[in-house]
């Protein structure tokens, strides 16, 4: 190869990688990469921080006033924080937990999508809801997807709870929904 040609094809591959990428990702693809993240960092905050420190090594407890009361935050809690956090981003993601069961009434399904979704993932446990509503006059892709009860503190703290409107969750059942929404152009 002379000096002109290797030359040359320095500057097709830095043309080539200069190149917008043309390649699309699905809504639904996004809304489960992102649900992936949401349900590990809950899992791991429940298993390792709350599990471990309030029900195994019992040094501190989780609890709603968790300010006044030096506690820890409720799994619920910090999950409502980091959505909070990501819609004051305006990306058009937002993300709610919800049950058929609340402790918390606000967190029932208010849109007849969210009734419909939520009514989908506890008859098929094993199976995703996707779906697409509107909402303010903007388009939404709507995924629902089930929140499982990956721990004992999940499922003491809920059966105990005095506005728990059940009391026998076991571990693995599905305790409610993660409702996930992805504004659509
Ligand atoms: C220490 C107590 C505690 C633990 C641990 C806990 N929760 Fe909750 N959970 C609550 C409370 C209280 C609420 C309502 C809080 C709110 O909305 O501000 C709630 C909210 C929820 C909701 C929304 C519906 C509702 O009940 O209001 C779901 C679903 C849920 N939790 C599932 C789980 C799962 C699954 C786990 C384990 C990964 C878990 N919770 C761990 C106390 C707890």
């Amino acid at each position: 190869m002379n000096k002109l040609s290797a030359g040359l094809l320095t500057l097709t591959a830095a043309s080539a990688c200069a190149l917008p990428v043309v390649a699309e990702i699905s809504p639904q693809r996004m809304a489960d990469a992102i649900y992936a993240v949401i349900e590990s960092d809950r899992a791991v905050y429940t298993k390792k921080v709350v599990n471990r420190l309030q029900n195994e090594e019992e040094v501190i407890t989780a609890d709603e006033h968790w300010q006044d009361e030096q506690a820890l935050p409720l799994p619920a809690q910090m999950l409502r924080m980091g959505a909070e956090g990501v819609a004051e981003k305006d990306l058009g993601v937002t993300y709610a937990l919800m049950s058929t069961w609340p402790i918390n009434k606000q967190n029932e399904a208010v849109t007849e999508i969210e009734k419909k979704g939520m009514e989908f993932i506890m008859a098929n446990p094993s199976k995703r809801f996707y779906s697409e509503e509107v909402l303010g006059g903007e388009k939404y892709f709507t995924a629902i997807y089930q929140d499982i009860a990956v721990s004992e503190a999940c499922v003491t703290c809920h059966n105990e709870h005095q506005d728990s409107p059940k009391d026998d969750f076991k571990l693995g059942d599905v305790m409610g929904g993660v409702v996930l929404r992805i504004k659509l152009d």
